[in-house]
């Protein structure tokens, strides 16, 4: 039997937990043309969340484009990407792929050719490095000329927002800025796990996308929808795990999505069938997790500097709550002064590695605190 707890692709149908109140909230928001930013830190199920919502608008009289920003690094494969993406969108069959680019997207001399699995592929004539002024307008107007006059809805998904970034010009943010404000008709989603940066660019006056939409944080999914979910995946396979170890493991994660379901993954593996949970077989599921994640870990922790390990450190040896600029903080790990200190968190706050939290600070991966809480404090 194949293992039903599925972990770091997109989640579908019997793999996907609850996220009924979201998933209502993302189609209304679709219903409504809103603009809205869509933040979590990585692996909550962004991606798979928005991906049921948009299974759920009707297929007639919607046009869905879904673009994944993440391979794009300059202006002109953004607009590549997002042709492509709105006219996959609109291509009823594979056949009709070139017929619609070559409506929508003439200027960018569209073509299809053949990829190494002889799969026909739309590529556009825009060099990865030209100036894509004229195109990225076209390309960012097409949704609004798609909707006007009675035609479909339209929504736009953009994953991966904070990739935008990475262009070397503020050119996607202006133009986004205007047709967030004069496209009515068209819904825009904007996906981002670079909180920090994201809200930087919304946050800020005087960037363009000040303030330019809504926010929708996304947390944790709760415990009360875990329960029923881990014990009917465990049953199904004649496997028994009681109310309590799901509990522990829901304190363990903290409701994050991608660790509850790695973590239920081990533990259906380590558990036989009509055998039950328990509490051996849970410890042994976090170890291989932190093993398997081991590898990333360490790679992040060798690019941090001296300080920021001692003061990473010293967070996750704390309880919560620890006042991290006072002399005894500082001096019991190490780290010379509050100014040093206050180097080390703007740092790792920068890089999204630890949050604000009442006052004080926490490491935003649970199970990187618990990584360097058995592996870096010796
Ligand atoms: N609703 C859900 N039910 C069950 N598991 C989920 C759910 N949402 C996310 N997950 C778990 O989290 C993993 C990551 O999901 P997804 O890729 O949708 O997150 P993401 O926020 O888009 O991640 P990234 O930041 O890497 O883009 C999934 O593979 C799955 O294990
Ligand atoms: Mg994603």
């Amino acid at each position: 039997m194949r293992n039903p707890f599925e972990y770091g692709g997109v989640v579908r149908g019997d793999a996907f937990c609850n996220r009924g109140k979201e998933t209502s909230d993302l189609v209304r928001a679709m219903e409504n043309g809103e603009k809205l930013f869509v933040l979590s830190e990585r692996r909550y199920g962004k991606t798979s969340l928005v991906r049921a919502a948009l299974g759920k608008l009707p297929r007639k009289g919607w046009v869905c484009a879904y673009v994944d920003l993440w391979p794009t690094d300059s202006e002109a494969a953004f607009v590549t990407t997002v042709a492509k993406a709105i006219t996959e969108s609109m291509s009823t069959s594979v056949g009709k792929v070139l017929e619609t680019a070559r409506t929508f997207f003439g200027s960018l001399s569209p073509s299809v050719t053949v990829d190494e699995e002889g799969k026909p592929a739309l590529t556009f004539g825009l060099g990865k490095h030209t100036r894509a002024g004229p195109a990225l307008d076209e390309v960012l107007e097409t949704p609004a000329r798609i909707a006007a006059k009675g035609g479909p809805r339209v929504v736009v998904v953009f994953d991966e927002f904070q990739q935008i970034l990475e262009y070397g010009n503020d050119h996607v943010e202006r133009k986004l800025r205007s047709v967030i404000q004069n496209h009515p008709r068209v819904s825009y989603l904007f996906l981002g796990s670079r909180k920090h940066l994201i809200q930087k660019m919304v946050l800020d006056r005087n960037r363009p996308l000040y303030r330019a939409g809504g926010h929708y944080p996304l947390g944790p999914i709760a415990e009360k929808h875990w329960q029923p979910f881990i014990r009917q995946r465990f049953a199904d396979a004649h496997k028994d795990i009681d109310r309590e170890h799901i509990h522990e493991v829901c304190e363990l994660t903290q409701g994050h999505p991608f660790y509850t379901q790695h973590v239920c993954h081990v533990l259906w593996e380590l558990c036989e069938p009509k055998a039950r949970v328990s509490a051996e077989m849970l410890r042994a599921a976090v170890k291989v997790l932190l093993e398997r994640e081991s590898y990333a870990y360490t790679t992040l922790w060798e690019s941090l500097t001296l300080s920021q390990k001692r003061f990473l450190k010293g967070l996750a040896a704390e309880t919560s709550g620890m006042k991290v600029f006072a002399g005894e903080f500082v001096s019991r790990h190490g780290l010379s002064s509050a100014s040093n200190a206050q180097r080390a968190v703007q740092a790792l706050l920068a890089k999204d590695l630890i949050d604000r939290d009442n006052g004080s600070f926490l490491i935003t991966d649970r199970f990187f605190r618990l990584w360097i809480q058995s592996v870096q404090s010796v």
